[in-house]
């Protein structure tokens, strides 16, 4: 399958953004990790980060044809983007939401997602694991539409 991981503004900062709730791996070293798992062994993965909301729609345009399954981490714009939604919504290829936090025991903003009902799943609060997890949830769903 071919993985399209996304993520959003302020995850390149990862190891030094408040390590204390986002962890100390730096966002390089967490995409390596998840594609070198053994749920991401023979899976293509593409890796795309950006600070701005367009260029996110952008990609998710740009890689409809290449991406089999996309993994989304949208962070803060989880919360109130509903062009990102809209995107994901319009490309029709199967999206994983991931957060690193529990986005529903933080602050009242946080625990809404606009992305949710555009994505087969949604992994929370499991650090890395949510996107190792998400991975697992988006191949299964794979699998099963392929059958
Ligand atoms: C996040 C949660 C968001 O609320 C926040 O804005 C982020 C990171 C997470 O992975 O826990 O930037 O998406």
């Amino acid at each position: 399958m071919n993985i399209l991981v996304i993520n959003g503004p302020n995850l390149n900062l990862l190891g030094i953004r408040e390590p204390e709730l986002y962890g100390t791996d730096t966002l390089d070293e967490l995409m390596t990790w998840l594609e070198t798992s053994s749920a991401g062994t023979g899976h293509s993965f593409k890796f795309y980060q950006s600070n701005h909301e367009g260029d996110i729609i952008d990609a998710i345009q740009d890689e409809r044809q290449w991406a089999d399954g996309i993994i989304i981490n949208p962070a803060a714009y989880a919360h109130y983007s509903y062009a990102i939604r809209d995107a994901l919504a319009s490309v029709t290829i199967p999206a994983v939401e991931v957060h690193l936090t529990d986005i529903h025991g933080r602050e009242e903003f946080r625990q809404l997602s606009v992305i949710s009902n555009v994505c087969v799943g949604h992994v929370t609060g499991l650090g890395k694991n949510s996107y190792l997890e998400g991975l697992k949830l988006l191949v299964q769903h794979l699998k099963l539409q392929h059958k």
